[in-house]
């Protein structure tokens, strides 16, 4: 089975659900924001969480695609940057529970975190961002035996920010032999690193994954099928999300729309990372670009079935006969 090695923000959900908005006034959060805040901030915001009770989620973007390549059998890797303290610790241990092979770095600023304030008879969601570690990742702490070995490369968008450490990752990764796959995380990202992205993807990236958003800031088009054209004029294989309508996958002269997988959706975290990760394993198996699409589609079915990014494992089974299905099909 071939491998794949991600880079990410290693950030854990802090999940609290409040009885009323009391703590969004303290802390000045307008509902339904994200807002970063500062280490002094997002310490006093966890200690005050914690009185109430919370859940933690370790995630970010790569992790949780890499985390899902795993549980589908691939070896996996995840290079992310943890502070020495107890939420580090339990991002480490998470993915290695997964079956994840971590290079976690160190560093002496605490472990990222996204505070999440669940309030209301809707459950609306309010988050403060506190990146810490994440952030102090640079392109010293990478060494190319990260990357030996390894068949395909994931990157997180939201590290596009830090132009350096990608740029260095991508050339250890060329030179390790990986196909190199990009989510491109969200459209702002994509408008205030334009320049530096288009370089990247066209001298780097195989496969792009981006929604419509991201795919409109990155090719300037508002035709969401245009948008896709142009996007594959600069990759190998450019994949397009447009939600519970589905997926347009585009590569050369070969482009096909991929209707959703049927759903009960309830919460839409985690559709992207997990499309990602169903799309890059059947990739891994050599499958057509098709087939790639719709095991994307599956198991991101699966993931808005649920609250949050873990598919309970019943869910798990049922995608993986459906995928086994899919893929006896497309041998057939
Ligand atoms: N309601 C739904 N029902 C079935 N499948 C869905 C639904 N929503 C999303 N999906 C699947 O998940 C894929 C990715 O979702 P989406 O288009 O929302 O990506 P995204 O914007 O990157 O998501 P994210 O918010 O996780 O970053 C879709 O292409 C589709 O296959
Ligand atoms: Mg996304």
């Amino acid at each position: 089975m071939k491998s794949i090695l991600g880079i990410g923000n290693a950030l854990t959900d802090i999940l609290a659900i409040l009885p009323d908005d009391s703590l969004l006034k303290e802390y000045h959060l307008p509902l339904g924001s994200m807002q970063h805040v500062d280490m002094e901030t997002g310490d006093r915001i966890w200690s005050a969480l914690k009185k109430v009770g919370v859940k933690y989620v370790p995630g970010g973007s790569a992790a949780n695609t890499i985390t899902c390549t795993s549980i589908f059998g691939m070896p996996s890797g995840y290079i992310g940057k943890i502070g020495d303290d107890e939420l580090g610790q339990l991002f480490r241990s998470t993915m290695e529970q997964y079956g994840v092979r971590t290079t976690m770095l160190h560093s002496d600023k605490s472990s990222g975190r996204c505070m999440v304030f669940i309030t209301g008879a809707n459950a609306e969601r309010t988050f403060a961002d506190y990146m810490g570690a994440a952030l102090e990742m640079g392109p010293e702490d990478l060494k190319p035996e990260y990357f030996e070995g390894y068949d395909y490369f994931h990157i997180e968008g939201y590290l596009v920010q830090n132009q350096d450490l990608i740029a260095k990752a991508v050339q250890m990764a060329r030179e390790a032999g990986c196909i190199i796959s990009i989510d491109m995380a969200s459209y702002n990202v994509v408008e205030s690193n334009d320049a530096f992205l288009h370089n990247l993807i066209d001298r780097y990236v195989d496969i792009v994954f981006a929604n419509e958003s991201e795919c409109r800031a990155f090719t300037k088009k508002d035709d969401p099928v245009e948008s896709l054209r142009e996007l594959a004029t600069h990759c190998e294989i450019a994949a397009l999300k447009v939600g519970k309508d589905g997926s347009w996958v585009k590569s050369r002269d070969e482009e096909i729309y991929i209707p959703a997988w049927p759903a009960t959706p309830i919460d839409g975290t985690g559709a992207g990372d997990t499309y990602a990760a169903g799309f890059l394993y059947a990739h891994s198996l050599g499958l057509p670009l098709k087939v790639c699409g719709e095991v994307g589609s599956i198991i991101a079915a699966k993931v808005v079935e649920v609250v949050g990014t873990k598919i309970d494992v019943p869910r798990w089974r049922t995608a993986k006969l459906e995928i086994r299905e899919l893929i006896e099909k497309a041998n057939a």
